[in-house]
């Protein structure tokens, strides 16, 4: 069977013209956090979730009273997903489309497959849809509540970045930490 190095390898050929971000941490079959797809800072560093998004998820991880370095950390799309604001005329973020998505599915199912997670917490619609491979699932009805699909543990939390934009998230979101901390212990 295909390697998790080789697939890489084979991706980086396929997009040559783009940076690609890939997961970092912890491969010994502990908690993988999946997240959307990197950011400017993301994309600069070559590591995920080492921007604003960032601070907010390692807020997320004393909460749980984890460490960074217990974890591993992905992404689904494994490039930064660009437009051209109208407004300013600046590269800006914006989602992945199905396609991408579609894309890099095979990737992270090989990165789950190699390290074999005992948790895996998502963030946000993106890897929630990706990891169940359910479309109409959504982050709204499904966070803090551990679910089972394909032998895995999900555990779907909201994103850490619609927590910047949503202060009223933010208590369903620390209860939601909280409650994955009890589970961990
Ligand atoms: N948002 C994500 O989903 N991933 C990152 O790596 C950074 C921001």
């Amino acid at each position: 069977m295909e390697s998790l190095e080789n697939m890489k390898n084979e991706y980086i050929q396929k997009y040559s013209d783009r940076k690609l971000v890939f997961g970092e941490g912890k491969t010994d079959g502990g908690i993988m956090l999946i997240g959307e797809a990197p950011g400017g800072e993301e994309e600069k560093m070559g590591r995920p979730f080492v921007g604003k998004a960032g601070k907010n998820l390692d807020e997320f991880i004393e909460l749980a009273g984890l460490r960074r370095e217990d974890l591993y950390i992905t992404n689904v799309v494994k490039f930064r997903p660009t437009s051209v604001s109208e407004k300013t005329g600046r590269m800006v973020n914006r989602t992945p489309s199905r396609e991408e998505i579609e894309d890099f599915v095979p990737l992270l199912k090989k990165e789950i497959s190699t390290y074999k997670p005992y948790l895996i917490v998502t963030l946000g619609n993106v890897p929630l849809k990706a990891v169940t491979g359910n479309n109409r699932l959504s982050i709204g009805s499904c966070h803090g509540v551990i679910m089972e699909s394909e032998g895995l543990k999900i555990y779907p939390l909201y994103h850490p970045a619609s927590v910047i934009y949503n202060r009223n998230l933010k208590n369903v979101y620390a209860s939601d930490v909280k409650k994955i901390k009890d589970y961990i212990n």
